[in-house]
């Protein structure tokens, strides 16, 4: 087994806001393998940006990481100094936002916006720099490249903003890309070439990508491995045909349950009865098990202990008694 690249355990992020305390991110455990894309899903509200900005170090106060480790190349993230971290942001992961025309600097021509990078981090003259903004518009598939340097963000389609974006998190080659909902804003036939851009352009690059994403028909075309989180937490891993095929967190299941099969272009996580918990108390048992169809019995493990992360094969993760054969053993005897 290769090293993952990103290790995450037990993170924990709460907001410490004036009408109380918000957990959102509250136990999350997730790995990303070198090259690997993974796909990170869950209904709104469940955490997946909280969790992003805390592997950049971005998050804003009120909120603040309060728990467990970041591992990311064999450094612990979280034990950085600021400057340190500044020097890992950008150059050794980036991450690209789902405005790409509020990310762009409005008053700059976009070659610009790449060379900066290459004249700042990398000490490159203008031409040279300049040179390798043109040769990466090329590379994610922006016509006239010469001509589009000279444009200003708002002369570019949402489309081609997403592609400049891409080239700018790109450009320095970082070995993790964070895309959080990159195509949302978009068009659904210019989202497709968006997702399948980036996908071919982290491959190239041996980048290793996290894309967050509400859309399950997305993690299908672009993921290799999947996580799903609920309510702050990550229930279930696993490599993106197993999900499809065999999900194993009765959650996951019901976000593919809810998939409307025929007739629809773009599934996306839809209605399971019941609402995410609010992530203001403290919760006892299982957080999906007032909402879960295949709960123990009353009284049982899933209300009153929460389940820990039980490993079902290679990258194969679960966060549920049920995956537990032991436990689920017991409690059906007690039933
Ligand atoms: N600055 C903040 N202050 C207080 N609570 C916050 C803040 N930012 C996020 N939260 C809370 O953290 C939780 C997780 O939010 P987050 O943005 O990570 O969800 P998400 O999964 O990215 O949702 P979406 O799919 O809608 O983007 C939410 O309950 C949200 O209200
Ligand atoms: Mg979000």
């Amino acid at each position: 087994m290769t090293e993952p690249l990103l290790s995450i355990e037990g993170l924990k992020t709460h907001f410490f806001g004036y009408d109380g305390l918000v957990r959102a991110v509250d136990g999350v455990d997730l790995e990303v393998n070198p090259g690997e894309v993974l796909g990170l899903v869950g209904e709104s509200g469940c955490g997946k940006t909280v969790t992003a900005l805390s592997v950049m170090r971005l998050v804003d106060a009120p909120g603040r990481i309060v728990g467990g480790t970041i591992r990311f190349d064999r450094r612990d993230l979280l034990s950085l100094s600021a400057s340190e971290m500044a020097q890992v942001r950008g150059a050794e992961i980036a991450m690209i936002f789902q405005q790409p025309k509020v990310s762009l600097n409005p008053v700059m021509r976009v070659g610009r916006q790449i060379a900066e990078q290459f004249i700042r981090r990398r000490g490159m003259d203008e031409a040279a720099a300049w040179k390798e903004a043109i040769g990466l518009l090329a590379a994610v598939g922006i016509p006239a490249p010469e001509a589009k340097a000279r444009a200003y963000p708002h002369e570019l389609s949402g489309g081609q903003a997403q592609r400049v974006m891409i080239a700018i998190a790109l450009s320095l080659k970082p070995k993790l890309l964070i895309a959080d909902e990159p195509t949302t804003a978009l068009d659904v036939t210019v989202q497709a070439q968006v997702l399948a851009l980036l996908r071919e352009r982290c491959k190239a690059l041996g980048t290793s990508l996290i894309l967050v994403t509400h859309d399950l028909g997305v993690v299908a075309q672009v993921a290799d491995r999947v996580a799903v989180m609920y309510a702050g937490q990550v229930v279930e891993q696993a490599p993106v045909e197993r999900l499809f095929e065999a999900p194993e967190h009765p959650y996951t299941r019901g976000l593919l349950g809810s998939i409307p099969v025929l007739g629809a272009l773009k599934p996306r996580l839809v209605e399971i009865p019941g609402n995410v918990p609010t992530l203001d108390g403290v919760s006892v048992g299982c957080r999906f098990a007032a909402r879960c169809g295949e709960r123990l019995r009353v009284g049982s493990r899933c209300e009153t202990e929460a389940p820990p992360v039980i490993a079902r094969g290679p990258g194969l993760q679960v966060r549920c008694w049920l995956a537990d054969p032991a436990a689920a053993d017991k409690e059906r005897a007690l039933a």
